[in-house]
This record gives C-alpha cells, sequence and structure tokens, in this order.
C-alpha cells in the first residue's frame, strides 16, 4: 500500500477484509500482565471459563492456540478485538493439566508472532481469525554489526548484575538469529509489559533490534550508577541507611534520565517565597545567605533540612504585618460591656491606653498583669480586650515552665532545634501586634535547666524587647507592639523583678449579686447558645440562680457556676430532643432534681459560740476563704504543738501571740501554772492544704485565750490581721476577697486592722451594709470584740509576775501598762458600718 491511501478504500478494507493468504481461525486465550514470544516454553495458569474453553477446544482439534495480551489487565470478559493489543504468538500447547479448582494449567510453546484480524465468535470462547506473520531476516553488514553489539550488551548487562541467571549471556553468545536474540531480551525482569508488547510488535527485525539496544543502553547505565553509588556508601546499612540510599538512587537515575533536580526546584522556591515575604533588609540579607549555603552542600546532607526550616521559619514571621487598631473608644467600650459584667475600673484602664494610643502612635505598650482567683474573668477579658482593640489574641500558659529554652528556643546546633514558644505563637498569630496572654505567670518554675523569669524579663521589658533574641532565630524580632498581658492567681510567687515591669490590675472575685447578675446576663445566654436551646424553651428563675449561688457553689470567680448552669441545660436539652415540647422553668425547688442535693451550707461559721475556737480569713489560690482555728491545752512538757501543715511565718506567728498571752497572763486571768503543766495545741484545718502567712496571728491568738480561759468566742465573729509581741495589730493583705469570703459564710462581724482602712473603699457598698467591720490596731480591741465575755483579772501576789514574766516592762510599764488594761483603756475600735445595720456583738 501506498503512503497516500484513499480514505475510503481504507474504511473499505476495515468493512470487509480481503481473504489473506495464511489467515486461519484459532481458539485465543487474552493474558493479562503476560507477554508470550516465538520460542519461548512458559507456563500458562488459565482461569477465566471463556479461556479455558478455548484452550481445551484447540487441544480437542489439535490446533494451535492464539495468545493475546489485553490492553487493560483489569477487563474481565473480552468482547472485542479492540480490547486486545494488534499483534500477539501462535503457540503449541505441550501439555494440559485440569486442576481441582476449575483452572487449568497448560505448558505452552511460542511459534510465530501473529497479527489479529477479527473475531468470529466471542460465546462461548474466542474464536479469532489470525494472520501468522513471517518475518525476514535482515541481512548486510549493519545488521550482522547491529547483532553483535546486541550481544555484548547483553553480556554487559549480565556482568553488571542484571537480575537475570548468568547462563543468559552464554545463551545470547549462542543465538545468531537476529529476531530471537532481541526477543530473548523479553525474558528481562527490568522490562515491562508495555515495553514487551512494543518488542513483540516491532515486526521489523532491525528496528526490533535497535529497539533493545537502547533498552539494553539505559539498563546498563543504570546498573552501573547503582554500583557507583554503593560504593560511595560503604559503611554498614540500617533501615533508615537503607532508604537514604534508595532515595539517592532515585535521585540520581533521575539526574541521569534529565529530570528535574529536586534541590534546585527548592532553593528556587525558597527564594521567591524571601522575595514576596516583605522582611526587613537585614533579616532578608540573612535568609539569602542561607540560601546560597543550601545550594553549595550536596542534598544529600542533613543540613539541607536544618537550613530549609529556618529560611521557613524567617519567611513566616509576621515581620512587617500589623493589624490596625480600633481608635473608637465608644465602640470598644461597647465591646468590652458586652463580654463582661462589671469590672468597671479594669475597663476603664483598658479604654484609657486606647484613649492615649489614639493620640500618640509611638507609646510603648504597658504590661497588664490581671490577678485573681479562678474563673473572674481573666482570660476572657484579655480576649475581649484583644476584640475591642481589633487586634490577634494569642495565649501562652506559663504553667509548669522550667526551661529558659522553652521561652527563647534552642540554639541551631541542636538537633530538631526550634524557636521558643514566644516566636511561634507570633507566628501563630501572624501579625506583629497581638494581645498576648502568659497566663499563669505566677506558676513559672525554675530549676538547672536555667530560669525562664529571666528570659520572660526580656520578653516584657519595654527598653529590650524591640530587639528580642531568639536562640533559633538569631536575627532580633520587635516585640514592642504586643500588648502582653499577664494572669496569675496571686501576687506572691511572681519574682519581683517581673512583678515591678507590669501593671497589676486585681481582680478579687465577685459578690453574690454580681454573680447573680453575670449568670443572667452572660452564662445562661452563653450556654443556652451552646445547647441549642432558647429562652423560649428553659427558663432558670432568679431564687434558682440565688440558690445556685449559695448551696451549689463556693468559689471566688463563676466557673462552677458556669458548669452547674450547663448540667441543667444538658438535661433540659435532652428532654427537649426526646420530644417534650413544654417550655422548662426551673426554680429553686427544681434544683435538687436537676442537680442532687446543695452541695454547701450557707454559712461555714460555728453554729454556736465556741471555746479554743476562733474564725480566721484567709486567701488562697482559689480566693477568700474563712477557716476555723481550734486550740486546746492538755497536761504535757512541750509548750506548743502546731498542725495543719503550717508555714514557718504562720508558725512564728503563733508563737508572737502565745508570748502576748503569757506576758499578758495577769490581765486575761490566766493562772501561770497553766503554761508550765500544760501542752498548747493549735490546728488549722483543712489539715492537708498548706497554709503561711503572718494574717491569721489575731486568730490563733484568740482561740488560744479562749481555751486558756474557757471565755467562748462569738460565733458569728471572723477576723484578720497580724499580731506583734506587744498586741499590735498590723494590716494584711487581699482584703476584699477575704471580706467577700466572711460575707458568704455568713459572718455578720469583721475585725479587721484599723490600717487596712484605705482598702475599705473597694468594697461593695451593699456588702458594707449587711456586715459590720470593726477597725482595730491592739489585740485588746480584738478580744473585747471576740469575746462574749470580759477576762477576770486574777488578783495575784503583787511583783510576781513582773519578775518572771514581764522583765521589760520594769523599766517602761507604766504608760505601757495604761493603754493595754483591758478593757480598752486604748480608743475605742473604730467601727466602719453604719450603726443601724451593725449587727450583734
Ligand atoms: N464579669 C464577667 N462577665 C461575664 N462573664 C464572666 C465574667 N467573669 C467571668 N466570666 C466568665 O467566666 C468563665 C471563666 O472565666 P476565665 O476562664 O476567664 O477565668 P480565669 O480568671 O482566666 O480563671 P483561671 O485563673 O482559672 O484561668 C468564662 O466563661 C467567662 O466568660
Ligand atoms: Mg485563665
Amino acid at each position: 500500500m501506498s503512503d497516500i491511501t484513499n480514505p475510503e478504500e481504507q474504511t473499505e478494507e476495515q468493512h470487509s477484509p480481503p481473504p489473506e493468504a495464511g489467515a486461519r481461525e484459532l481458539p485465543l486465550v487474552a493474558l493479562r500482565e503476560t507477554v508470550i514470544f516465538p520460542e519461548m516454553i512458559v507456563p500458562l495458569q488459565v482461569g477465566r471459563d471463556k479461556s479455558v474453553q478455548a484452550l481445551n477446544k484447540a487441544v480437542a482439534d489439535g490446533s494451535a492456540i492464539a495468545l493475546v495480551t489485553q490492553r487493560v489487565a483489569d477487563t474481565e470478559d473480552i468482547r472485542d478485538p479492540s480490547e486486545l493489543y494488534p499483534v500477539g504468538t501462535l503457540a503449541k500447547i505441550a501439555q494440559v493439566v485440569q486442576l481441582q479448582d476449575g483452572t487449568v494449567r497448560a505448558i505452552v510453546q511460542g511459534q510465530q508472532r501473529l497479527r489479529l484480524l477479527e473475531f468470529v465468535t466471542a460465546e462461548p470462547f474466542i474464536l479469532a481469525r489470525v494472520e501468522p506473520v513471517e518475518e525476514q531476516a535482515p541481512a548486510g553488514l549493519e545488521a550482522q554489526a547491529l547483532v553483535r553489539s546486541v550481544q555484548a550488551q547483553i553480556e554487559q548487562y549480565v556482568q553488571a548484575g542484571a537480575p537475570v541467571p548468568p547462563e543468559a549471556a552464554v545463551a545470547a553468545r549462542n543465538i545468531t538469529e537476529p529476531g530471537l536474540l532481541a526477543d530473548m531480551v523479553a525474558y528481562s525482569p527490568d522490562m515491562s509489559t508495555e515495553q514487551r508488547q512494543e518488542l513483540l510488535e516491532t515486526i521489523d527485525v532491525h528496528e526490533r533490534l535497535k529497539l533493545v539496544s537502547t533498552f539494553l543502553g539505559r539498563q546498563i547505565e543504570i546498573l552501573e550508577l547503582k554500583g557507583k553509588i554503593q560504593s560511595e556508601v560503604k559503611s554498614e546499612m540500617d533501615k533508615t541507611q537503607r532508604e537514604y540510599i534508595l532515595r539517592e538512587q532515585l535521585k540520581a537515575i533521575q539526574r541521569e534520565l534529565g529530570e528535574d533536580d529536586p534541590q534546585q526546584a527548592e532553593i528556587n522556591e525558597l527564594r521567591e517565597k524571601v522575595d514576596q515575604a516583605g522582611m526587613p533588609d537585614e533579616i532578608k540579607t540573612r535568609a539569602t545567605k542561607e540560601i546560597d549555603r543550601m545550594s553549595r552542600i550536596p542534598s544529600a546532607s542533613p543540613e539541607v533540612g536544618v537550613i530549609r526550616t529556618y529560611v521557613d521559619w524567617l519567611v513566616g514571621l509576621p515581620w512587617n504585618v500589623t493589624t490596625d487598631d480600633r481608635l473608637d473608644l465608644k465602640e470598644a467600650a461597647k465591646i468590652l460591656d458586652e463580654d463582661h459584667y462589671g469590672l468597671e475600673k479594669i475597663k476603664e484602664r483598658i479604654l484609657e491606653y486606647l484613649a492615649v494610643r489614639s493620640l500618640a502612635e509611638k507609646i510603648r505598650s504597658p504590661i497588664l498583669a490581671f490577678i485573681g482567683p479562678p474563673g473572674v474573668g481573666k482570660t476572657s477579658l484579655g480576649k475581649s480586650v484583644a476584640r475591642a482593640m481589633g487586634r490577634k489574641f494569642v495565649r501562652m500558659s506559663l504553667g509548669g515552665i522550667h526551661d529558659e529554652a522553652e521561652i527563647r528556643g534552642h540554639r541551631r546546633t541542636y538537633i530538631g532545634a526550634l524557636p521558643g514558644r514566644i516566636i511561634q505563637n507570633i507566628k501563630t498569630a501572624g501579625t506583629n501586634n497581638p494581645v498576648f496572654m502568659l497566663d499563669e505567670i505566677d506558676k513559672i518554675g525554675m530549676d538547672f535547666r536555667g530560669d525562664p523569669s529571666s528570659a520572660l524579663l526580656e520578653v516584657l521589658d519595654p527598653e529590650q524587647n524591640n530587639t528580642f533574641q531568639d536562640n533559633y532565630l538569631e536575627v532580633p524580632f520587635d516585640l514592642s507592639r504586643v500588648l502582653f498581658i499577664a494572669t496569675g492567681n496571686l501576687l506572691d510567687p511572681i519574682p519581683p523583678a517581673l512583678r515591678d515591669r507590669m501593671e497589676i490590675i486585681q481582680l478579687p472575685g465577685y459578690t453574690q449579686q454580681e454573680k447573680i447578675e453575670i449568670g443572667k446576663r452572660f452564662l445562661i445566654p452563653k450556654q443556652l447558645e451552646n445547647h441549642g436551646l432558647t429562652p423560649k424553651k428553659l427558663e432558670i428563675s432568679d431564687a434558682a440562680m440565688v440558690e445556685l449561688v449559695q448551696a451549689y457553689t463556693k468559689e471566688a470567680g463563676v466557673r462552677n457556676l458556669e458548669r452547674e448552669i450547663a448540667n441543667i441545660m444538658r438535661k433540659v436539652a435532652r428532654q427537649v430532643a426526646e420530644g417534650r415540647k413544654r417550655k422548662v422553668t426551673v426554680d429553686g425547688k427544681k434544683l435538687n432534681e436537676y442537680l442532687g442535693p446543695p452541695r454547701f451550707e450557707y454559712g461555714e461559721l460555728e453554729t454556736e459560740d465556741q471555746i479554743g475556737a476562733a474564725t480566721g480569713l484567709v486567701v488562697t489560690e482559689a480566693g477568700g476563704d474563712v477557716l476555723s482555728i481550734e486550740v486546746t491545752h492538755m497536761p504535757g512538757k512541750e509548750d506548743f504543738i502546731l498542725t495543719g501543715q503550717l508555714g514557718e511565718v504562720m508558725r512564728e506567728s503563733a508563737r508572737a501571740g502565745l508570748s502576748w498571752i503569757r506576758a499578758h497572763a495577769d490581765e486575761l486571768g490566766i493562772a501561770r501554772e497553766q503554761f508550765e503543766k500544760n501542752t498548747m495545741h493549735i490546728h488549722v484545718p483543712a489539715g492537708a492544704i498548706p497554709k503561711d502567712g503572718p494574717s491569721a496571728g489575731i486568730t490563733m491568738a484568740t482561740a488560744m485565750i479562749s481555751a486558756f480561759t474557757g471565755i467562748p468566742v462569738h460565733k458569728d465573729v471572723a477576723m484578720t490581721g497580724e499580731i506583734t509581741l506587744r498586741g499590735r495589730v498590723l494590716p494584711i493583705g487581699g482584703l476584699k476577697s477575704k471580706i467577700l469570703a466572711a460575707h458568704l459564710s455568713g459572718a455578720r462581724v469583721v475585725i479587721l486592722p484599723l490600717k487596712n482602712q484605705k482598702d475599705l473603699t473597694d468594697i461593695p457598698e451593699e456588702i458594707r451594709k449587711q456586715l459590720k467591720l470593726v477597725l482595730v490596731s491592739t489585740m485588746d480591741q480584738v478580744l473585747e470584740n471576740a469575746l462574749t465575755r470580759k477576762p477576770k483579772r486574777l488578783e495575784t501576789k503583787a511583783g510576781e509576775n513582773v519578775e518572771e514574766d514581764k522583765p521589760a516592762d520594769k523599766t517602761s510599764a507604766a504608760p505601757d501598762k495604761m493603754r493595754r488594761g483591758f478593757p480598752g483603756a486604748d480608743q475605742p475600735p473604730a467601727i466602719a458600718s453604719p450603726p443601724e445595720a451593725g449587727a450583734g456583738g
């Protein structure tokens, strides 16, 4: 046929092929993933029914069989010649074994290539019309040269370590027929099915030799390369090394094949990123330098990964991304009020800061510290500040951080080094001026790994933090635009140097009324939404809220209140899901049904006036609390036993109290033998919780005096104050928390140091109305208000006491004694509450 064919002729030809010489009809077996060549003797496992029948037919007729490979191996049922390759092999069946499971094992011997013309039938097996192909051996010098070259290549291939038996080389040398020699290469496992089929379809022997020559050439190169790499890496191969070598081989092969160099591509990509990151010039120079270094080291070096990670960090940081602050104060105030009830002072402070910002662009951000018990809204206030200012918010907990490197990062020389948490969080924020909350700053640790608080100093110091140095980054980052807010439960554990740099804002806790308001306005709506409920479905009555606050929670904040509200909602949500239609109203009585019996009794005070017990006020991590201090005395030689995990300061304060009592035994009506014969035991429950501080001084002294004299202490009096050896009462901290706790516990009188008077402005009006606050400056005044009756002065033999117990008084006795004389030769104690509201003393 000429090159230029009439298309019509061609279609004609396809429709009714002319009878070819030698065309014959043969049963056909379709092959999957194998190609069989002339002269090949191979076992065939035949499973498909059509194929089994075709084989059987050929055996029955004693005819040959056509073996043609499927284009798609997965095709189950072949119905059309187009599903097969056009060239296959005519084969003789040497042996057939029928197996138990219905499949057949046949040994076939390839005879000749064939061309598939058409299917005569496709059922019940394929009977195809095929045309055997006659091969013509090429002649001439060139062909001879090709044959030799292929023979040599096969030898070389085997020597380089081809996955074929070594005899193959000998066999190749003995085959002189060019077509067969080329076909023999199909035995190589390196050849894919597609390549084999291509070989089969290449009828022209000359072309076929060229094809295998190219194939062999490439395989030899791959093998040699492999050998080269293997000889370079001589060390023992463990699993990772093996993987690494394979990867290197892959890369080497890709390089040889002219495929792209992945490292170069990566370097280009990094350079592009650096160009687009908009970083300051010096940082850009630094990044570029690192990338240059990367391009010089071999891609196998682990250093490449280290540099890549480093440059990624440089690129990822928000060097120049700053959000605009919302400077509209009205809007900001609205947002703050939307999120939190009360907290007026704090909101004001935040608005002041914003006001200053709107006037002066470049003021330094202050470092705020919110200090207060759990659940008073420190964290959520921080979030709200961010929202009000229109800034991003990130939060990092310092609790339990011991290692400086957690804050400032590890040097890059460490394996797996990363920047510290400050830089990590800045990256998360994506801006260089987020509100950055440092939670639990009072829980920061210190040990041999370094002192994280010193690293924090640098973060929080406005003089230094515009060039904050992270060990990993090695280049300074400007933190001066970040608004840092620290939070903590207690002020004392915060290292003084840190405390100094922060503006402390105390959140002492909420009154009952405030809690109820927060509950109604914020927690209930929030939880309704969380539980997919509406006010139409559920209402919690005011009475229930009071009961919740008083009998189901005991806390300074509102976290447990929120949890109890959520508990109720969960149960109601379930009822609604189960088909309840009517609105649920939870009132005081129903609480029992939803939450079980009340957990706390309102009022923790003694129910009766007690001898040897007095109520003190303390501040713990959980806020203010009342504790009942118990004293008893028993026969014994020691003068003192103190239990209840008391710290050193508290023990000393108890001793000071006892010394004062001994010095004033006569006035207090305590016989002096009592001290000699008795051992005093002071216990401060709850025994398992460590306590310290001087503020229980007057309480311990009062309890001791009550125990010695047998005079009861008023049951509804709570007190706090430090005692000195001379019976003075010194001021204490955490006043608001303590008074809130006293009020909650049901106390009616609170005795406190006169010097704390200035702090009383913090106390909400409603509480001042309900409590009688007695300000005192001496121990005598304490006793006057705490004991149910006056101690009776002992009539002692003159001089005796003076000699043993009060040597100091010998010289400067008179004026001091006058002041101290019970009852109150001193000025009367000040009463801070309006007289009409004052309650029983
Ligand atoms: N004044 C308030 N107005 C509205 N909701 C409040 C108020 N105070 C606290 N909350 C809510 O109480 C919950 C607990 O607050 P948050 O988690 O901020 O407490 P915290 O002070 O950070 O406690 P912790 O010391 O345990 O971390 C939050 O759901 C918060 O919204
Ligand atoms: Mg918190």
